[in-house]
């Protein structure tokens, strides 16, 4: 076959700050997914679009060319709306644990397909897996199947979305070119316009936890985001939010989903449920199902039937004790006064190094592993306190995982702590 255009050419055009034609680019796309656009040549190209950017045009066109790539699923036969979230991921972020049955009570389906952790920050799928029996993987019928019966759906995402993406984010991974915008902004929304969500919330993560850390940087990829879902016909909407400092007071697998539990029982931590009530008030919102007292189904049980409904209905046994770690390691405070920080990297490293992360996608997680915050920033505390829990099945990771919180943690006599007050910092539609 002959080729449209030469790989070499394409990179030299964005090396010199010239936008790309549509035709080029789904061009290199689909050729780089048939093995035609050589690694090292992708590899190139991205970095020069990480370098000099793209137009909101090229982002577009990018973006439905990876669409191209694979499948399209349709939730057009349900008998509801459907709405979708997307968080760019931070540390003790399990959200989408309670979200999912809360929204799905208000009779809008929710087809959350979720990853695993890699790095830092933990995967929705490991934290599910804790739960004696659950299984994430689901064929299209069965997803289909549980969105008419029960409204949710957590899973992993099929091999056939977007695989462009998948090779090209496994390349980016290698090369330093992950913080490209308009490459995140695309393989994310790619893969959320794949799915057929009629509605998409984003729930973009600022500060040291999380991808972004400057809110210029986090305001920038959220307006991408919000442009593409809405050029493509899905309703998109951002929260940006705070990840200076953990979500709630666990990071861990079977830690974070004891505190979703708490949750969905009308308790827990006033961050997570803060944050839960908001995205699913902006889920209802963008369905069209919107002035909803969403709290009320916390409090009343309600979600929580939709969660052993759905936990249920992937082979889990929601009354299963969720497994332990064989070890705990307590972290105390030096010298009395505020929290004034308690930085989200270093816990999201440390639960990592306990064994709640992986550093290669094949290996294995501990269930029971993570910390566990007894004080967050703004809290009064006195030497000698408990701040954190350390817990894993392998003690000999204590001292990699102090290593990691060193720095991290600082209390000031008559200090401030450096967090926003609301965990919500700001709207972008
Ligand atoms: N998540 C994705 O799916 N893609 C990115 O590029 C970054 C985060």
């Amino acid at each position: 076959m002959t080729e449209a255009f030469d790989a070499v050419d394409v990179i030299v055009h964005k090396r010199d700050r010239r936008e790309l034609s549509d035709d080029e680019i789904r061009w290199v796309v689909d050729a780089y997914t048939r093995g035609v656009v050589a690694e090292e040549q992708m590899s190139s190209l991205a970095m020069a679009i990480l370098l000099n950017g793209m137009t909101r045009r090229e982002i577009s066109t990018w973006t439905t060319a990876m669409i191209a790539s694979g499948e399209r699923m349709d939730f057009s036969s349900l008998s509801r709306p459907t709405a979708d979230k997307h968080s760019t991921g931070g540390v003790g972020d399990k959200i989408t644990l309670p979200l999912a049955p809360l929204v799905a009570v208000f009779d809008v389906a929710v087809p959350q397909l979720s990853g695993r952790g890699l790095g830092h920050t933990g995967g929705t799928l490991d934290k599910l897996e804790s739960v004696a029996g659950w299984q994430a993987g689901l064929t299209n019928e069965a997803m289909m199947r549980q969105l008419d019966d029960v409204g949710a759906v957590i899973c992993a995402a099929g091999s056939g979305l977007a695989p462009a993406d998948k090779k090209l984010y496994a390349l980016r991974d290698v090369t330093g070119t992950v913080e490209a915008i308009p490459l995140i902004a695309s393989s994310i929304m790619s893969k959320k316009i794949a799915e057929g969500t009629g509605a998409l919330v984003l729930d973009v993560k600022v500060g040291s936890g999380a991808f972004m850390k400057t809110r210029e940087n986090a305001t920038e990829l959220a307006r991408t985001m919000v442009d593409l879902g809405t050029d493509a016909g899905v309703t998109t909407v951002a929260l940006l939010t705070d990840m200076s400092t953990p979500l709630g007071l666990t990071a861990g697998n079977a830690l974070e989903v004891r505190e979703s539990v708490e949750v969905l029982a009308g308790g827990g931590p006033e961050d997570v449920v803060e944050l839960t009530v908001r995205l699913a008030e902006e889920m209802l919102e963008a369905a069209d199902r919107g002035g909803q007292d969403v709290r009320a189904a916390l409090t009343d049980g309600r979600a929580m039937d939709v969660w052993r409904r759905m936990i249920a209905a992937q082979g889990g046994d929601p009354d299963a004790a969720l497994p332990t770690a064989a070890h705990t390691h307590e972290v105390k405070a030096t010298a009395s006064g505020t929290l004034t920080r308690l930085d989200a990297y270093a816990v999201g490293v440390a639960a990592w190094r306990l064994g709640a992360g992986r550093a290669r996608k094949e290996d294995p997680v501990q269930a029971g592993a993570g910390v566990e915050i007894h004080a967050k920033p703004g809290d009064t505390v006195r030497e000698g306190d408990v701040l954190l829990t350390l817990h894993t099945d392998t003690p000999e990771r204590f001292a990699r995982a102090e290593d990691a919180l060193e720095g991290g943690i600082e209390v000031v006599e008559g200090g401030t702590a450096q967090t926003p007050e609301s965990v919500v910092i700001d709207r972008i539609a």
